[in-house]
């Protein structure tokens, strides 16, 4: 921070900041980083621990322009040494597994599996060597004055002490459950529940595929990912709000083993110990103008999208780029034309992503109550997009994100 001001009790701390960023997730640590590069001072305010946001197991896919971005901005090192690229999705159903080729389909672009896990270390390492700020464990976090040209972000730090801290400008990244939104007045919200959730395992176990597999089986969806040559990242359909404590280890292997099961060949999943288990509920959510005065959201603050196109990490990193630049152009050359933009310019790309995963998962998984007919026209979406060229390239073209935005640098 720019300094502390004189006079101030010492129970309470007044400094000042260009911009005050709530929450240490990618969106907010990324806007961090890439401010730092524009030579922008910040600060950003976390209410849990540095351990407890390094090991929040979450995303995994990267898009072609999110590997960029993370490069471009020297964050490439361990990405690149321990990211693992590929070329192509499998799409399963009826027991036949079919591969859409990305790399050929679109042209060259790829995805890559690189944990948000690391990206979110990665974050922390660079912003703390380059002197920045982060509080972790802060409490009582409040934004006020949004209106005015001077916001104030406020919060209780670790030991105790009240700091209230004069911004040119705060951003929101404080996910789904912030406070941030609920200071938009007039804010238009739109969304979809799914009668589902995902069980989510991380696995000491060698992936026994070398892509992602998406299976749609007749007893529900499961997503075969990886975190690195010995570790599987899996996920099984389950109903909404279903307690983890009836799945034990042996009834999901047994589930995966069932629902992986390729007709006519011997292939299976390989088992391991089970190191994380969680249950994650499907919601599609955009809130927006994602700006009111000096208060800019980003990231699943505004808009939420199911895991299956796995758009969310992607679009969080792609808003804070775009929210970079503008508050470059503003707090450096006075220009706000960008930021006044900055809110339409996301939600373009934000409904895009909202749309594909809402097709995404509405073709993979099994409703509750669903009849044949149901199934019949997702069996034979599925089989006209792994035998349409056109439809396979719109598939592959939206999954590895065709509108990559850059960082000005
Ligand atoms: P968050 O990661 O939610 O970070 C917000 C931060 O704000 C948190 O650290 C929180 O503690 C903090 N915070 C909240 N309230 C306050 C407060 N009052 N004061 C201070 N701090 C606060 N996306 C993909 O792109 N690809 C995938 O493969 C993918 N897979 C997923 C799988 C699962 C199971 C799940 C659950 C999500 C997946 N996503 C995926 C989505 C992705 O994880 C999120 O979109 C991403 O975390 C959004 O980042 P964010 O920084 O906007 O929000
Ligand atoms: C993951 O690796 O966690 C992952 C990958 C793809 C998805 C969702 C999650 O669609």
């Amino acid at each position: 921070m720019a300094g502390t001001e004189g006079g101030a009790a010492r129970s309470e701390r007044a400094a000042r900041t260009r911009v005050g960023i709530v929450g240490a997730g990618p969106a907010g640590l990324m806007l961090s980083h890439l401010l730092a590069l524009h030579g922008i001072e910040s600060v950003v305010v976390e209410n849990r621990s540095r351990e407890y946001c390094e090991a929040r197991q979450r995303a995994g896919l990267l898009e072609a322009g999110t590997v960029e971005l993370l490069r471009g901005s020297g964050l490439g090192k361990r990405l690149d040494a321990e990211g693992m690229e590929h070329d192509g999705i499998y799409l399963q159903f009826e027991g036949e597994r079919h591969h859409v080729n990305i790399r050929e389909l679109t042209g060259g672009r790829w995805v890559t599996v690189y944990a948000q896990t690391e990206i979110v270390k990665d974050l922390i390492a660079a912003r703390l060597a380059a002197g920045g700020a982060i509080e972790f464990e802060a409490s009582d976090v409040a934004i006020s004055d949004v209106a005015s040209d001077q916001p104030v972000l406020s919060y209780v730090s670790a030991d105790g002490i009240s700091h209230k801290v004069t911004c040119d400008v705060i951003a929101g990244c404080d996910g789904f459950h912030g406070i941030s939104r609920q200071l938009i007045p007039n804010i238009s919200t739109y969304e979809r529940t799914y009668p589902f959730a995902w069980l989510g395992i991380l696995a000491d176990a060698a992936p026994s595929t070398d892509e992602l597999i998406y299976s749609r089986h007749s007893d529900g969806f499961a997503l075969y990912s990886m975190r690195s040559p010995s570790v599987s990242r899996l996920y099984l359909q389950v109903p909404a709000d279903e307690r983890l404590d009836g799945w034990p280890d042996d009834r999901i292997w047994a589930e995966l083993q069932k629902r992986f099961a390729v007709s006519g060949s011997s292939w299976t999943v390989a088992e391991g110990h089970v190191r994380d288990k969680s249950v994650t509920p499907m919601r599609s959510f955009v809130a927006g103008p994602m700006r009111h005065g000096r208060l800019f959201l980003a990231g699943d603050a505004a808009h939420i999208v199911p895991p299956t196109g796995a758009k969310g990490l992607n679009l969080a990193l792609s808003d804070v780029t775009l929210l970079a630049n503008a508050l470059s152009a503003a707090l450096r050359d006075n220009q706000w034309e960008l930021a006044d933009e900055y809110s339409d310019t996301c939600l373009r790309r934000v409904w895009r992503a909202t749309h594909f995963s809402w097709w995404m998962t509405s073709m993979l998984h099994v409703a509750p109550g669903s009849d044949s007919f149901e199934s019949q026209l997702q069996l034979s979406q599925l089989r006209y997009a792994t035998s349409s060229r056109a439809q396979a390239t719109a598939l592959a073209e939206n999954y590895s994100g065709f509108q990559p935005v850059h960082f000005n640098r």
